[in-house]
């Protein structure tokens, strides 16, 4: 029976456990130009311990950016400010694979290279609120949907952030194409209305995501390219009319391709991990999905210690990924070896500020002090 403490063959590497660390936005790179720093490499070096980090979700371009203080890697000062943060975790014996992003319509006009509407691949404004470059929460604009060019140049951002990734030393890259942000507007029909070859048929509305995946794979190499994926998922207002047909077809083309991984979000763990209800009506994503990719499958999504061991006995996921509690425990992976309690997180300090509710979570060895 497999456990959490099994290693596993990750691609092109070996992870000494399955707990791997979910990406988590946090918004808190030096300001200005988006750009990590010292305190974010004490963060992440100080979860060195998980099987992966995956990093928070990281704009490719300036028009990739959703919200203020995300970090990005499209400048030189930001891959020289990553590159602190992989030296880090790496000389802590981790691992860490940079998760790219584009948010398309989950903008703001202010967040926007000269102020230009949020693009998307229709014009279609989501529901719900946004936050702007200062910080204020407003409703969603109103989209401007891709050209066909636009759509190419967004592949050369694709393209020059993951080159990018590589001169930061990150040991591999995750595809975001999960939660809503462009990836995934693409794919579901609730938010591509497009007559185009990027919009359709089920075929269509995969192939922006698969030639961004094709883009990483022909620089990183097939063994260090994972895709996250969001089946089911309602956050950012989406919604597709046949979610195992559309992401059946998804993972069975990720799975021609033998990528590193896929990492499949269960849907119970609602807002994303926005909000601490858990719908337990959500269908189990890992059990509807895992038979359609041969390779390695993490799962994501309201796990605790005792459902990830169960999930990894039935053999619905290979691994398992927390986000919350990486938050709260920088120790996640020895804290379950040991059985030993977990330190309940502050949902106040997730985004922005300082090492409030980032870096000073105790550790097991303090906690006991
Ligand atoms: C503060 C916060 C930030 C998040 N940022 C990201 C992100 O950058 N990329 C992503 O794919 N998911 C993001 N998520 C979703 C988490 O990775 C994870 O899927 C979700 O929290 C559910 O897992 P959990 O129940 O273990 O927290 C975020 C969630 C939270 C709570």
């Amino acid at each position: 029976m497999t456990d959490l403490f099994d290693s596993l063959k990750l691609g092109d590497l070996v992870i000494p456990n399955r707990i791997i660390m979910a990406p988590l936005t946090r918004m808190r790179s030096r300001q200005p130009g988006n750009v990590p720093y010292a305190l974010n490499a004490e963060y992440y070096a100080q979860r060195a311990g998980a099987g992966l980090i995956i990093s928070e979700a990281t704009q490719i371009s300036p028009q990739g950016q959703g919200y203020p203080g995300t970090p990005g890697i499209h400048s030189a000062e930001q891959v020289e400010g990553w590159k602190v943060v992989t030296q880090a975790v790496q000389a802590r014996g981790g691992r860490i694979f940079l998760q790219l992003w584009h948010v398309g319509r989950i903008s703001h006009s202010s967040l926007q290279p000269d102020g230009q509407r949020p693009v998307a691949p229709s014009a279609l404004t989501p529901s719900g609120k946004t936050f702007t470059a200062d910080w204020q929460q407003v409703d969603f604009e109103t989209p401007r949907a891709l050209e066909a060019a636009e759509i190419k140049a967004i592949l050369t951002d694709y393209r020059h952030a993951c080159e990018k990734a590589k001169l930061a030393g990150f040991d591999g890259v995750e595809v975001h194409g999960a939660n809503g942000y462009l990836l995934d507007q693409f794919l579901q029909d609730g938010s591509n209305k497009r007559d185009d070859i990027y919009g359709g048929s089920i075929e269509n509305r995969a192939r922006l995501l698969l030639e961004v995946v094709d883009i990483a794979t022909e620089i990183w190499g097939k063994g260090r390219v994972g895709v996250r994926l969001s089946p089911y998922g309602t956050f950012n207002d989406m919604s597709d009319s046949d979610p195992v047909a559309l992401f059946t077809h998804v993972l069975q083309q990720l799975d021609r391709r033998q990528i590193a991984y896929v990492h499949v979000i269960e849907p119970r763990a609602t807002g994303a991990g926005g909000g601490e209800a858990i719908n337990a009506e959500a269908p189990s994503t890992a059990a509807l999905f895992c038979g359609s990719f041969s390779g390695t499958f993490i799962s994501a999504g309201g796990y605790t210690p005792e459902s990830a061991k169960a999930a990894l006995a039935v053999g619905n996921a290979d691994a398992i990924a927390f986000g919350r509690y990486y938050i709260s425990n920088p120790d996640l992976a020895e804290r379950i070896a040991k059985g030993a309690p977990l330190t309940p997180y502050h949902r106040a300090t997730f985004y922005g500020g300082d090492e409030k509710g980032y870096t000073d979570y105790p550790f097991l060895s303090e906690a006991a002090a």
